[in-house]
């Protein structure tokens, strides 16, 4: 395959960005949508299908359309899909600068909204899941512990790009919670029963991993433990589920608190 020596750059170009911890590779439309929108500096868009795009931007972004297309720059099919592993169907892909986010400033926001505290979390498309409905019900911020990159072009494929529209960081261990203002809420298949209108409006509400569920240590440190109760049989919910049920639990009960913004 030849292709011209500026379209072939990028190639190497996208490969780097995966491992810049300053930049954001964004896959697919949606995430692109939602960069644009919630005022993300985009550096680079391309696309398979200059045409294709301009009408999907018409029909499902109107708003931001005209600033994706001005900087978006078609390029060779085979280039297009050399740039991820598996291209979006959308045909469109850019690179952005991330947020720089500072954790002691998400907990210390003082708007009466809780901030999603996920326990070493395994799967990226989960973590993209709870970023997009965490943005969904308004909350403070999305925080992370353990190996995974929050911000890893998989986890901002399933958040839609949703990391421009609030703060999400990995905590590096848990010493971020030891001076915390907030009640710290376990979300455990082996707590009691969740009561949504007891839920403290700055809680920090924590989830855990996938297989394990939370460590010893944050349960030990937190201050109520609580279960979305379940019909008999069914060990758990997947993780980005059960955020999504008690976040919209809360905001159902303490709707008249905090307005969506
Ligand atoms: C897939 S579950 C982990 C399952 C794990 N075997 C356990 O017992 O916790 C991932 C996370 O989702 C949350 N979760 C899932 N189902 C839940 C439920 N019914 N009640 C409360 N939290 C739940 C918890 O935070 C859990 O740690």
């Amino acid at each position: 395959m030849i292709f011209s020596v500026k379209e072939g750059s990028l190639i190497p170009r996208f490969g780097a960005a995966r491992r810049d911890g300053s930049l954001a590779v964004l896959e697919g439309f949606h995430a692109l949508k939602h960069a644009l929108r919630f005022d993300a500096t985009v550096l680079e868009v391309v696309t398979e299908d200059a045409a294709a795009l301009a009408r999907l931007a018409q029909a499902l972004a109107p708003d931001v359309a005209d600033r994706m297309l001005a900087m978006a720059r078609e390029i060779d099919r085979e280039v297009f899909r050399a740039l991820a592993p598996l291209a979006p169907s959308t045909g469109v892909m850019a690179l952005a600068e991330r947020r720089v986010i500072d954790p002691a400033a998400v907990l210390g926001d003082q708007r009466p909204s809780p901030v999603v505290l996920l326990e070493d979390p395994r799967d990226l498309g989960n973590m993209g899941a709870c970023v997009r409905v965490a943005d969904a019900a308004s909350v403070a911020g999305v925080l992370s512990t353990g190996g995974h990159d929050p911000w890893h072009p998989d986890a901002l494929r399933g958040a839609a790009g949703l990391h421009y529209a609030l703060p999400v960081c990995r905590l590096e261990g848990h010493e971020a919670l030891e001076s915390l203002d907030r009640p710290l809420i376990a979300v455990d298949p082996e707590g009691e029963p969740l009561e949504p209108a007891a839920i403290a409006p700055r809680a920090v509400l924590a989830f855990g991993t996938e297989r394990y569920g939370l460590s010893g240590e944050l349960t030990a440190r937190a201050d109520a433990r609580v279960s979305i109760p379940m019909r008999p049989g069914v060990s758990s919910l997947n993780l980005a589920t059960s955020v999504a049920a008690v976040l919209f639990a809360w905001r159902l009960a303490a709707r008249p608190v905090a307005p969506l913004a």
